[in-house]
């Protein structure tokens, strides 16, 4: 099958892409943001209010497997062999359909090697996974900005998944949302670091980031103060990355989430994702540094607790944190790749249903 790059060629007919083969395999991994994402610009189109910041791990990777197929009436979605509503996969398959000029079905199957939806960033993994095996099944070449650009449209975070290593989103100002799109800062192999996951529950998530993050905007008497300190936020965090200066990454990346979930629980109605494992696993964070192991934590619309360290205070940290009471399972990430196809999906994680 010819490849399209950068949108549609118009010389490709639906029945030439029929008789290519229509599946494309994609693996992505999670991410964890340093300066977090919370806040739309335009909810249709999924653009944040800010940019944000991330680094990608390894450890943490969604594969998915599009295949378009003219038998099937619907999209049909399947998350770790479990069938699933398909309404938010399908509107991302919608948007590669009219870039693609096609218009069959998919069926669409992915598998977490982590627990999904429980604050361990399975959408920014599952829909850059997605973006990347959608469009090339539907035999699109995209640029790695326009895969961004359109894992964007299924989950915001996902738009930085797309790289690897750290990574910035920029916010954009277009209402075409096409400026709105994420690019490496640098290659994670240019400055390793170790992020150890602490998970506490690893059941799903109450509230979804989606539904949370709109609640906040409009509730919490904070949210004026979390846009205007935003660039502030975003400048230290770049230069502390530029600089290979851990100190100022994990103070920053500590301040960014703590300033989030400030904004989380004065919404209303609020929205407080710790449970007593997470509280009891940040506070040893901050002891281990007052003992000489520099670690920094940081928390997302979840439970769990990942904890920045250099890789050779990895293996301690995790211990550590593997003995705090309610923590149920480490795990030590490094910085992981970009999106990319693969030939065929890798299991799910066990515990998953
Ligand atoms: C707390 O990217 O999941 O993890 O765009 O609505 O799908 P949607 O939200 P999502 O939100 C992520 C929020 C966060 C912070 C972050 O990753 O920047």
């Amino acid at each position: 099958m010819r490849l399209k790059y950068g949108g549609r060629d118009r010389s490709t007919t639906v029945a030439d892409t029929i008789r290519g083969d229509l599946t494309a395999v994609a693996r992505a991994h999670s991410n964890i943001a340093l300066v977090k994402y919370w806040g739309k610009r335009d909810p249709a189109l999924n653009t944040p209010a800010t940019g944000s910041i991330s680094v990608t791990l390894d450890a943490l990777a969604t594969d998915t497997r599009v295949s378009f197929d003219p038998s099937l009436a619907a999209d049909q979605f399947h998350l770790d062999d479990r069938p699933e509503p398909a309404s938010r996969v399908s509107a991302l398959l919608d948007v590669v359909r009219s870039q693609a000029g096609l218009t069959l079905h998919a069926r669409v199957n992915s598998t977490n090697n982590f627990p999904s939806s429980a604050g361990l960033a399975s959408s920014a993994s599952g829909f850059a996974a997605l973006a990347l095996a959608a469009s090339r099944a539907a035999g699109l070449a995209l640029t790695p900005r326009e895969l961004s650009v359109l894992a964007r449209r299924g989950s915001g975070s996902a738009a930085r998944s797309v790289f690897g290593g750290y990574v910035e989103m920029h916010a954009g100002t277009a209402a075409s949302g096409l400026d709105s799109f994420a690019e490496q800062l640098l290659p994670g192999a240019d400055w390793p670091l170790s992020v150890v996951v602490a998970i506490t529950e690893p059941q799903p998530k109450p509230v979804s980031s989606t539904a949370g993050m709109l609640g906040s905007a409009t509730t919490s008497p904070f949210y004026p103060g979390w846009l205007e300190t935003a660039d502030r936020d975003l400048d230290t965090m770049r230069r502390a990355i530029t600089e290979r200066d851990f100190r100022t990454l994990g103070e920053e990346a500590e301040h960014s989430c703590l300033k989030l979930h400030s904004l989380m629980l004065t919404t209303r109605p609020a929205l407080i994702y710790w449970n007593a494992g997470t509280m009891a696993a940040m506070h040893r964070v901050i002891r281990l540094r007052e003992e000489g192991l520099p670690a920094y934590f940081t928390i997302d619309a979840g439970p769990q607790v990942k904890a920045l360290c250099a890789p050779e205070d990895a293996s301690a940290v995790a211990a550590e944190l593997g003995a705090v009471p309610g923590v149920r399972q480490v795990r030590i990430s490094a910085l992981g790749p970009a999106a990319h196809l693969v030939d065929d999906m890798a299991p799910a994680e066990p515990g998953n249903p």
